[in-house]
Order: C-alpha cells, then structure tokens, then sequence
C-alpha cells in the first residue's frame, strides 16, 4: 500500500534515461544490412550444430522501432551507438560485402555471425573499421578465402574465432597477416582458428600473445617442429592442436607449463620420442591427449597421478612396458582401507587422484603384461580402452565391478581365463575379442543389460549357447559372435529371433549350414555378415524381404544363389557373395539395385557377360568379379560415377579395352589382368587423376607404347603392370618420366595410423601382386607400394637413364624383354629398391656399382643377359646366390666360381659406411584370402566411435 505509484515512475525512469532511442544512423545502417539478407528457416548448419533451431532473431528488426530494442543488438547506454550484435544461428543466408553497412557501425566492440550461411562471402577488408572490436566470432558460417589483411588493425581483440568444418572451402591466412595480427592484438586470450588453413605458416614463426588463454589450432596444416613456446604460455588454459599431421619433433620438459593448463590436446601429430615425466605441476589438468602419434617408451606414472585429470588419451603411440606401477599402489591402499575405516579423507593424493579419472583410452600401443589384480579408485571411470595391446593373464575381476564402467575395450590383446565374475551392470559396450579367452559365455555376461554392443568375437570358447539368450539383451544394437573357437551356437529353426533394436549382427566362422532366422523381429538389422560358414544353395528369402538391410556379407560358403536372386534386396549398398559356388550369369536385373555400391562376386564360376548397365550405375564404388568364368567384350558403357575400384581379371574377357573407362574420372584401382584383351596401349587413361593401380598382365595387348603428350601421364600412379603381353619397341620413356607419384619416397608406414593406407576399394578389399617373384595378396596395399612390371613383352633398345629417377620404387621387373645396351648407373639413384628382375634381356657392360646404393634390395636378378665384369661386394650382394647371375659368360666374382683377375680392377672395394646396419624399410604383410564388405568390424567399429564428435574433415580424411 502508499508505494503502487513507485513502480510506473521507475519505469518511465528506466524508459527516458537508459534506453533512448537508437542512434538514427545505426538504426538505418541495421536495416540496410538486414535488407541486404535473406532469412531461411530451414537452412540446417551440416556439422555439429549447436543450435537447436533457428532463431530469426533478424526478423524482429522492424522500422520505426528503437534498434536498441531488437534482439540481438546491444547499445551504449549514453551514447545509444550499436556496440554488440549477435546474430548466432540466425539462420541468414546472403552475400556480405566490403560495402556493407554494417562496417559503418563503428563503435562494435562485440560481433558474433556463427552458425549462419554467407556461402561465397570472404571476410570484408571493411573488418578491419571496426576499431574498437573486442569480440568476433565469424566461426561456421561458410565464410571463405583469404582472410583480410586489415584484420590485423583490430588490435583490441581479446577473443576471435574462424572455426570452419568444411575442408573444401577454407578460411586461408597469409603468413603475413597472421604474423602482424599476432603482433598488434596483444589483448588476445580466446583464438579458435580450427579448420582454417595456416599451412603458409611454420610453428616456428608463432609468435603468441602471452594473454592467451584458449588455443585452438586443430586442423590448420601448420608445419614443422612443435615449439616449447606454445606449451610455455604462462596463462593457457585449453590448448587444442588436434589433427597437424605436418607436426614433428619431440614433447620437451612441460615444466614450463602454466599451472592453469586444464586441457592439453596434441593428438594426431607425427611427435616421438618418449612422454616425458614432468607433469607434477600441471595440477589442474583435467584432459591429456597424446593420441595418435609416434611416443615410445613407457608411461611415466606421474602422468595418472595427477589430481584431477579426467580423460587420459594416449591410444595409438609405440608405447610399451607395463601399465605404471600406480595401480598396483593400489593394492597397498586396500589393504590400508581394512585395517581402518576413517583412512578416506586422510588418503595419499595421487590415489584420490583417480578418483577423477572418467575416461582412459591406451589402445593401439605396445603394452605388455598383467593388467593388476586389485585396484582401488576408478569409481568414476566410464570409458576404459586397452585394446590392442599385447596385454595377458585373466581379466581382473575389477574390471566387472567398477560402478560407473559404460565401455569396456580390450580387444585385441592376449587374455586367457574365463571371462570373470560380473558385479556392475553398467556396462554398455563390451569388447572383449581377439583373445585367448576360454570356457563358455558365463551367464552373468547376460545380466548385462544395459548392453548395446557385445563383441566376443576370435576367443577360444568352448561349451555351448543358445542364440536366444542373446535376445535377452533389449538395447543390443551390436553384437559380433564370430569364430568363438570350439563354442557352439544353438539355432533353433522354430525361432523367429527377436531384436527390436539389432544394426549389426557377425556370425562368421561359426560353421553355421542354416541360415538363422531373422526376419521382422529384427526389424533395423542393416548389417548382416555370414561369412566363412556352410551355408549352402540358396539365400532364405526373408533376407530379401528386410528392407532395412544394407551390408550382406555371405563370402566363402557354398551357396549357389542365381545373382539374380539379390536384385529383390532394392536397398541393398553392398554386397559380398565371392567365395561361393555361384553359377549361371549376372543379368541386367541386378541394376533394379539402384543403391548398390559394393559389389563383390570374385572367385566364384559366373558365366556370361557384364550388363551394360551395372557399370554405369550410379552410385557403384567397388565392384569386384575377378576369377570368375565371365566372358565377351568388357562394356564400354563406364559413366563418370563413383566407380573406384574395379577388378575384372582372371575371367576370359575377349575384345578392345573399354575406352569409357576414361570417364571414370574417380578410378583409383583397375585391374583387368589375367584375360584375352586384345588391343593396342590404353593412352586414353592417362588423364584419370587418381589413377594409382593399373593391372594389364597377362593378356594380348600389343604394338607399341607412344605417349600422348599431355600436361601429365599417369600423375598418381603406383602401380604399373603391363606383364606378359606382346607389347613393343622401346620402353615408354615419356611415361616413365610422368610418374610423378612414383618419383616422391612416402615415409615407411607406422603401425596403427590408418591414413597411411591407401582403403583399395571399399575399406579393405586384397589385391594380388607379384613382387620379389612371389604373388603375394595384400589385405591392404600401403601407400608406400610403388612398382612397375614390363616383363615378358617385346620391349627392346636400352633402359632409360629416367627410370632412375623413379625413387619411390619398391619392385622393378623389365624381365624377358629385348633390352639391350648398359644398366644406366642412375639405377643406382634407386635407394629404396627392395626386388629387381632384368634377366633374360640382352643388356651389355658391367653391374654398374652403383647398385651398392639398394640398401634395402633383397631381390636381385640379372641371370641370361651379356653382362661382364666384377659383381659389386658388399652385404646385399653377399646374400644373393650363383642363380642372380647365372647365364652371364663374362661375370666375376663372389658369389660365382669364376673369380676375376683385378690386374684391371673395374671396380674398387666398396667402402664399408656403405653398409649402415639398417632394419627393413618395409614389412611385407602377406595375409590370408579374406575381407569384408567395409570397415565396419573389427578396427571399423572402434575408430567409428572414436570418430564421434570429431570434426569432419577429420572423419573424411579417414573414411569413417
Ligand atoms: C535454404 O537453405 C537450404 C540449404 O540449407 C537450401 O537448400 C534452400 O534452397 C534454402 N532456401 C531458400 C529459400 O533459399
Ligand atoms: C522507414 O519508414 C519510413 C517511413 O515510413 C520510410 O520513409 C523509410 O524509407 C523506411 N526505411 C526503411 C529502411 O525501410
Ligand atoms: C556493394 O558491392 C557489391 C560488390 O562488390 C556491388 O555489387 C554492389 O552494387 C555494391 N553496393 C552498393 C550499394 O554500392
Ligand atoms: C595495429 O593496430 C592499429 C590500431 O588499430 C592500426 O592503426 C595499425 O595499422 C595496426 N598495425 C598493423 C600492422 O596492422
């Protein structure tokens, strides 16, 4: 009572005093940008969208309105001028030009665009007016180019942020302008620069303001060597360099580091050496990731010590030893905990420490030995990734029991024992194949029922289990029950299985001679994989009827399934019947599969031709036939479609090549090898850019090799087979000299960081190659593969001296040709060589000594040419036999009986620092006929979930 007058008094007060009316020229300027923009409700930003919706906050922007009063515009409260603007997830879409009249808002202090759409837009020099700019954050919102030199005036900047997803359309600083933004914006403590391109700049040349407090640089291709600087900053907090695979050198004392650091990422880098031990004052530390580098040496204890460390990544590195000892402690305290029950609040800090600890991932390293018994802490622990490893013993029983476990992985080590007692039913994803486990599935496994993943898959069970049981699992999305070693699964052909929720089912290896039934009771199931059973005649049509199928895999059974059978599965993506007992043709309705994108016939005994059809269907990337009985002409109906990886040898195909081929401007992988081809050189392939396989041998090509003269020949080339044809005259030296990919050496391959893999095909897919006089199957070809095979042609005049220049080679074969003349000494230039074949040619002169430069060779063959004169002596040498040499009258010297007389001495001792003792360069890595459709197991999986929440380019980089 008495005070009801006070309030509208207070408002009027509030009205005429703090809020006057928006300055007039900003009012016009806002409605002008405005003007200039469209508003679309349903532009959806593609990646990781914070907003939840649009908010049209623009729209709300009206004439004769105070602009103080609008959403997302904030005012001096004297001077009424424009200061902040916030337009996140605005959903506008348009052009923004230097022009614009929002750069004539010169009081801005705060500017925020992210998350909206000015696709084709760059970043307006006009930026640079806005002088008192604290603020900007332009991050996702399609901006492109080069950034502005005049962004360098906003020297008041105290946060910035050009965050990009797209690596198509990048943000690109000049080294210039990063340099002098650097040097004036001293004020800066938040920069989030991921995804934009630093590529220009070395790490070197940073020159970081010492105000930092957040770091972001994931993404941005800075080269060279990681700095102390950066680790130094004395006030940072969060430092994120995810993903700067041009990154070397080593992880210096972090001593230096600021006590604030709590988030130190430095994952996917090329660093080595060991993690060093001096984390002690890095006390509020709450996320470490060292993942994927190339850190040896063990882990030092401090690192799981400190206090309130969450997240711990250090998975695939070439870390070995044991898990730290601090585990072990723990035992110690247990026992400490039994004799007195008030010790808790008195516990020794680095064993509350794990307390924190909610995420440990060591996967992918070389770490050895019993996991500990007991352990004590780890009460919080929701993540605990150890797989692959060469970890042993049984499964400690704690692993069962800690209350908060959601993720269990320890695949891919060497655990024998039964699968423990189980306690906590937290769980949710449990990985526990490729072991040695033993006895049956204990039941407790299936009170877990939180589970959506299970994968037991490569163990040594035994006993048998009813596959219903696993039905008892409501949430199980994954579940993968391959080759369990003795264990039996018992399929009662009366049950309609029932999984409401079930994406992918693996029952390979498992002897199955029935299909289990599946049909709407598992009604999402889209893949399916039956590999290596006994299944045999025909594919239930159920399995045609589910429509949420999309990966198939049924290879190496014996079913004989007509193909035509499938083209009933319209959703399918990918298919994989090879190793079968397949009969009869593929006819033109297995096109009705419109989605298909892999398939996989091989090995199997189809007759007929291709349809035309198949192989310009749209969305194709893999498709596999070879050794098959397929026959006719190949189609020459190729479009420019996805195709990727085709492999049609070992059939009896008959005609011209196709000459659409060169349509398939994605062709990666092509290998027609091993038919009746008839046909001169296909010159028409050389423009196809990602070209890096190329198989011919061992068909009817002939004539001579002439180079269309073009910018370039084969630019991505790797492997070049023309073997066992008829073609003729003079090596193709022009084209030799175009193998640009195959003249730049890429760095051995490092166990465990999959980008160093070219995926042949659709995830791993084997190619067969012939190398050091073996065909050998590859189960994935590393990038570093490189070889050329012109054997048994007519190839005649000399070698030339280009070849030399090839030093990526890893095989070279111009076997059972008509080369004459000298070996050029630039073979010598071939440091990376690991088999060489000339034999059976005509080649003249000496074994240049040059050769003493094939460190690596293991391989040597020079048998049945005119060569003379002393075989070079040296440790390669010394370990090829009389058959290397064999046919050639005028050779001497070891290892032949004929020794030479050195009165005119062609060669002089090699000298000895010749012979560093050097391991192999290259692990040849044979493997077993085998593979799936994709990458969804084993590996597939793990990365796949890694790569959750991981930016895109990032994602892309590795096909997940
Ligand atoms: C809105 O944006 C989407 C892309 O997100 C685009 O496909 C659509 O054409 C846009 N609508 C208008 C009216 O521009
Ligand atoms: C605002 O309204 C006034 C009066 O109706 C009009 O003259 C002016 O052109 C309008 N301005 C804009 C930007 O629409
Ligand atoms: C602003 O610049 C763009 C392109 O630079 C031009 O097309 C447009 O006409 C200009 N607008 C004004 C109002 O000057
Ligand atoms: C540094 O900032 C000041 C103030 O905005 C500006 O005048 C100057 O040109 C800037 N220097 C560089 C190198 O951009």
């Amino acid at each position: 009572m008495g005070m009801g007058w006070l309030f509208p008094l207070l408002l009027l007060f509030h009205f005429s005093f703090s809020h006057s009316r928006c300055h007039s020229h900003d009012n016009l300027a806002l409605l002008h940008f405005k003007a200039s923009l469209t508003n679309n409700f349903t532009y959806n930003h593609p990646f990781d969208n914070p907003c939840d919706h649009v908010y049209p906050t623009i729209e709300t922007w009206e004439n004769e309105t105070d602009c103080c009063s609008w959403s997302g515009v904030t005012c001096h409260p004297i001077s009424s001028h424009v200061t902040a603007l916030d337009l996140t997830c605005g959903g506008l879409q348009g052009k923004i030009n230097a022009n614009s009249t929002l750069f004539t808002l010169s009081h801005m202090q705060s500017l925020n665009l992210a998350f909206n759409d000015f696709s084709n837009s760059q970043i307006p020099s006009t930026i640079g007016e806005f002088g008192s700019l604290t603020h900007l954050n332009l991050s996702f919102s399609n901006f492109e180019g080069e950034i502005p030199p005049q962004i360098s005036h906003l020297s008041k900047l105290q946060s910035l942020d050009l965050s990009a997803d797209d690596d198509e359309v990048e943000l690109r600083w000049e080294e210039g302008t990063w340099k002098r933004m650097l040097q004036n914006a001293t004020d800066l403590r938040v920069l989030y620069l991921e995804g934009t391109d630093l590529s220009s700049t070395s790490m070197r040349s940073l020159n970081l303001s010492s105000s930092l407090v957040t770091l972001n640089l994931r993404g941005t291709g800075l080269k060279g060597k990681l700095s102390d600087g950066i680790l130094c900053l004395p006030n940072l907090q969060h430092l994120y360099l995810l993903g700067n695979f041009l990154l070397h050198g080593k992880l210096q004392d972090l001593s230096c580091a600021s006590a604030s650091l709590k988030v130190l990422e430095i994952s996917f880098f090329e660093l080595d050496g060991p993690i060093p031990d001096s984390f002690s004052n890095l006390t509020h530390l709450t996320l470490f990731d060292l993942s994927y580098n190339n850190f040896n040496g063990s882990i030092p204890p401090s690192l799981l010590t400190l206090p309130r460390l969450n997240s711990l990544l250090l998975c695939n590195n070439l870390l070995s030893g044991k898990i730290p000892n601090v585990f072990h402690q723990s035992n110690r305290l247990e026992e400490l905990n039994l004799n007195s029950n008030n010790i808790q609040g008195e516990l020794p800090s680095t064993f509350s420490n794990l307390q924190h600890l909610i995420y440990l991932d060591i996967s992918y390293n070389k770490l050895e030995g019993p996991l500990p018994n007991k352990i004590t802490g780890f009460s919080n622990l929701t993540k605990l990734i150890l797989a692959d490893n060469f970890l042993n013993g049984t499964i400690p029983s704690w692993c069962f029991s800690l209350p908060s476990l959601e993720y269990l992985h320890l695949s891919g080590n060497q655990f024998t024992g039964r699968i423990p007692a189980i306690s906590s039913y937290s769980l949710r994803a449990l990985f526990l194949d490729g072991n040695k486990l033993q006895g049956n599935i204990s039941e407790s496994v299936f009170n877990l029922v939180n589970l959506t993943h299970l994968q037991l898959s490569s163990n040594n069970f035994s006993g048998s289990v009813n596959f219903s049981l696993f039905s008892k699992f409501q949430n199980l999305e994954f579940l993968s029950l391959s080759n369990l070693g003795q264990l039996s699964l018992n399929f009662e052909s009366s049950v309609n299985y029932s999984f409401s929720r079930l994406r992918v089912l693996d029952l390979s290896s498992m002897g199955l001679t029935e299909f289990p039934k599946l049909s709407r009771k598992v009604p999402v199931l889209q893949v399916l994989k039956l590999s290596d059973n006994k299944l045999n005649g025909k594919v239930p049509n159920w399995l045609h009827e589910m429509d949420s199928l999309s990966n198939v895999m049924l290879d190496r059974n014996f079913l004989t399934t007509p193909v035509d059978q499938f083209s009933r599965s319209y959703r399918l993506g990918c298919l994989d019947v090879s190793f079968n007992l397949l009969t009869g043709g593929i006819s033109s309705s297995i096109c009705n599969v419109s989605t298909l994108q892999v398939l996989v016939l091989s090995n199997n005994k189809l007759t007929g031709t291709i349809p035309l059809c198949l192989v310009s269907s749209p969305f194709l990337y893999l498709l596999r036939l070879e050794r098959n009985r397929l026959n006719g002409t190949l189609p020459n109906t190729f479009a420019n479609n996805s195709l990727s990886s085709l492999h049609l040898n070992d059939n009896r195909f008959e005609g011209p090549l196709p000459e659409s081929l060169s349509n398939c401007m994605n062709l990666e992988v092509l290998n027609l090898g091993n038919n009746q081809l008839e046909d001169t050189f296909p010159h028409w392939l050389q423009t196809l850019p990602l070209l890096k396989v190329l198989v011919l041998r061992d068909n009817k090509l002939h004539g001579p090799i002439y180079i269309l003269r073009t910018e370039s020949g084969f630019p991505s080339l790797n492997i070049f087979d023309i073997s066992s044809n008829h073609f003729s005259g003079p090596i193709p030296e022009d084209y030799i000299q175009s193998f640009e990919s195959m003249k730049n050496v890429v760095q051995d391959e490092v166990v465990g960081n999959p980008q160093q893999y070219i995926q042949w095909g659709y995830g791993i897919a084997p190619i067969t190659l012939t190398t050091k006089g073996t065909i050998l199957l590859f189960k994935r070809i590393p990038i570093n593969f490189v070889s050329i095979d012109l054997s048994g042609n007519i190839f005649e005049g000399v070698i030339p001296k280009v070849i030399g220049e090839l030093q990526a080679l890893r095989g070279l074969n111009l076997s059972h040709n008509r080369l004459s003349g000298r070996i050029p000494q630039s073979m010598g230039n071939l440091t990376i060589l690991e088999s060489l074949d000339l034999s059976s040619n005509m080649l003249t002169g000496s074994i240049p000594i040059e050769f003493l430069n094939m460190k690596f060779l293991e391989v040597l063959n020079l048998s049945y040419n005119h060569l003379v004169g002393e075989i070079p002596m040296g440790k390669q040498f010394d370990s090829f036999s009389n058959d290397s040499y064999k046919g050639n009258l005028g050779l001497c010297g070891d290892p032949l009986s004929m020794k030479c007389s050195h009165k005119h001495g062609e060669h002089p001792p090699p000298s000895q620092s010749l012979w560093r003792e050097e391991k192999f360069g290259f692990d040849w890595k044979p493997v077993a006929i085998g593979y799936g459709c994709g990458t969804v197991f084993g590996m597939g999986i793990g990365s796949l979930m890694f790569f959750m929440g991981k930016p895109k380019w990032l994602v892309r980089m590795f096909g997940g």
